[in-house]
């Protein structure tokens, strides 16, 4: 019995040192000192022993028992004081490091050029009008003198919500709305998405970006039209940037026109860009039709005006040298990142 306790001291001693947690010590104090523990185990026995032996047992027992609590009580001292430091080492705040820098993000390279064609028409007395891209065929089409049967919307097929409400295919239809409530003199823009089921290559998208603008007074003329537009190219792309109207046929405007700009890749040469035009087609224009006007109630003998709508994607491709539309709707941050 002498060596069953002092063997059960030993490999207590042993287990208990190399407790790596509270818990695993807890376990370990059940199993050496519980009701079915180890010690418990061997004091049952003494009921073998002589009267002799039995006190001397006991005291012997007693003394184990103290040992191993000690033991379990240093143990556990230990662990608690390593697990705190532990978490006070998890816990602490480095107040001199530095610190992190959320990622800012930067405006997409259509709102930096959306921006600056504001700017240069806020800067010629011009405001800036908004209109729904959801809208009725009425101001998308019909009040521009393109009645329902009309060959030109052929060109310009769209979502439809229902036969009388679709996503507008050009901006011009908030020509429309402003002269519905404006009287003249007029100088606006419209800058905003519009729609057309077009299928995706380099120069097409479903969903592209044009700015409107419309002019309404007394005695606006084509040549009005001209040094506005021409102003607008030689501040976007340069003093020496030419420009060339082609005669053209708009429903909503007459005379109309189609302004190119020289084509950035081959500089009139011709190329894949321009397929090999050597110009790029950046908007159409025209003196506003009288039959427009009318239809917003404004007397097209007293008043005249002209309009133009211009695609974005094209400007900002031909300002920063980008060759394929499908980036700019990528959203891919390695292609974004460069334009500021
Ligand atoms: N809305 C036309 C289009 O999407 C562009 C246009 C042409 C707008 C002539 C105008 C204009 O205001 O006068 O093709």
């Amino acid at each position: 019995m002498k060596e069953q306790l002092k063997a059960i001291e030993e490999r207590a001693q042993a287990a208990i040192s190399s407790a790596a947690d509270l818990r695993s010590l807890d376990d370990l104090r059940v199993k050496l000192l519980g009701k079915k523990g180890e010690l418990t185990a061997i004091l049952k026995q003494m009921g073998k022993l002589s009267a002799e032996e039995r006190p001397v047992m006991g005291q012997m027992a007693n003394q184990v028992r103290s040992t191993l609590e000690d033991m379990l009580t240093e143990r556990t001292e230990i662990l608690r004081q390593a697990a705190q430091n532990a978490r006070i080492q998890a816990e602490s705040l480095d107040v001199t490091a530095p610190g992190k820098k959320p990622p800012m993000g930067r405006l997409h390279p259509l709102q930096i050029v959306e921006d600056e064609v504001r700017e240069i028409f806020l800067g010629m007395g011009f405001s800036v009008a908004d209109g729904p891209e959801v809208e009725y065929d009425y101001y998308n089409f019909e009040a521009l003198n393109l009645p329902p049967d009309h060959p030109a919307r052929d060109t310009q097929d769209t979502f439809y919500i229902t036969d009388k409400i679709l996503l507008r295919t050009q901006t011009s239809s908030v020509q429309v709305h402003v002269m519905e409530h404006q009287k003249p003199p007029i100088r606006v823009i419209s800058p905003g998405r519009v729609y057309r089921s077009d299928a995706v290559d380099a120069t097409h998208s479903p969903l592209f970006h044009q700015i409107e603008g419309l002019v309404v007074d007394k005695g606006i003329t084509m040549a009005d039209l001209k040094g506005t537009l021409e102003l607008l190219m030689q501040r976007l792309y340069g003093e020496d940037c030419k420009i060339r109207l082609r005669p053209h046929h708009f429903p909503f405007t007459e005379p109309s026109a189609e302004v190119d700009v020289m084509c950035f890749a081959c500089h009139g040469k011709g190329c894949r860009m321009c397929k090999n035009e050597g110009y790029i087609e950046l908007l159409g224009a025209g003196m506003v039709h009288p039959k427009v006007l009318e239809g917003c109630g404004i007397d097209s003998s007293v008043y005249s005006g002209f309009a133009f709508g211009l695609g974005l994607e094209r400007i900002v491709m031909r300002r920063y040298q980008i060759s394929d539309m499908r980036l700019l709707f990528e959203n891919d941050m390695r292609f974004l990142e460069q334009y500021r």
